[in-house]
């Protein structure tokens, strides 16, 4: 384990995935060896040269965590490397997406278990639209960056039904496409709590204290029960914008040029 890195587990790489997409990208990939750490001088040539140019990445956390954030910034790192990139979210704008926004703004009422069916739809279409859908752009050589993906609905639905059952449900899109990293950045309930209601004169569905506090729980439960199948960075995200921006681009720096050092 790194020092200022909640590493959790690294596991199950999608080597042959990534070699498949980056054959569709415009430069050459770096083989994933033993290395020392980069050296700051040849970051930028190391950067533009053997990253590899066509990733899938998935943000994690409880509501209000900085997802977006460094959603951002790490778009404007991977862009400065040379990466055409795609940023996205869930739930998505779709039809599908309006459909449980309406929900989450208290003006439909459903079942937990139908909004969790919807997010399997929502995430299905995210994935196979023919116009913007994430298999489309990493074919067309983006590395795509989503706010939420699949662990979100474990983690949200897995504190109101059964876990295994979202995570049955939601098989197909992990066999579709599983991300080469899923980033969560870890917020307490109460800091999330105070940075929603900082911005927002009403809260949806799930933003309250006690649900954040399980849907915590359910994040660390799922990524301990997925830990054999899934890569996953956990990054404490009580610190400056910045500070988390700069992990997470060192985590994607030594996954891509093959600088692990452990
Ligand atoms: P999310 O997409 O997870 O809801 P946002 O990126 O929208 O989170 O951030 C939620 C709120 O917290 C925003 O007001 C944002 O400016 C603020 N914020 C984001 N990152 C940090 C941080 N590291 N420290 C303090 N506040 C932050
Ligand atoms: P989002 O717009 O990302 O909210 P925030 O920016 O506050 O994190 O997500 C809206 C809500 O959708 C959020 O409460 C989490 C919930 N959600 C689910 O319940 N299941 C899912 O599969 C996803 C992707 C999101």
């Amino acid at each position: 384990m790194k020092q200022g890195k909640n590493k959790l587990h690294k596991l199950a790489y999608k080597k042959d995935t990534l070699e498949k997409r980056q054959s569709n990208a415009d430069t050459t990939s770096g083989e994933r060896t033993a290395a020392p750490q980069i050296n700051p001088i040849f970051e930028i040539e190391i950067q533009q040269n053997t990253m590899k140019k066509n990733l899938f990445i998935a943000f994690e956390g409880i509501d209000g965590s900085g997802k977006s954030t460094q959603v951002k910034l790490l778009a404007e790192h991977l862009e400065k490397a040379g990466h055409k990139v795609y940023s996205t979210f869930e739930p998505t704008d779709s039809p599908i997406g309006a459909l449980i926004r309406n929900i989450f703004s208290h003006k439909m009422e459903a079942d937990h278990s139908v909004i969790a069916g919807l997010f399997v739809a929502d995430r299905l279409d995210h994935l196979l639209s023919k116009t913007n859908g994430i298999l489309k752009k990493l074919e067309e050589g983006y590395t795509v960056i989503t706010d939420r993906y699949y662990f979100s609905s474990y983690a949200y639905h897995g504190t109101h039904m059964s876990m295994d059952w979202v995570i049955e449900a939601n098989s197909l899109s992990a066999d579709l496409l599983r991300p080469d990293l899923n980033i969560y950045i870890d917020i307490s309930p109460e800091v999330s709590m105070k940075r929603l209601l900082n911005g927002r004169s009403s809260l949806e569905l799930y933003e309250t204290s006690e649900n954040l506090r399980n849907v915590r729980a359910k994040y660390f439960e799922a990524f301990e029960q997925l830990k054999f199948k899934e890569t996953i960075f956990v990054t404490d995200g009580n610190r400056l914008a910045e500070a988390i921006a700069s992990d997470v681009w060192q985590e994607i720096l030594q996954m891509t040029v093959g600088t692990n050092t452990h």
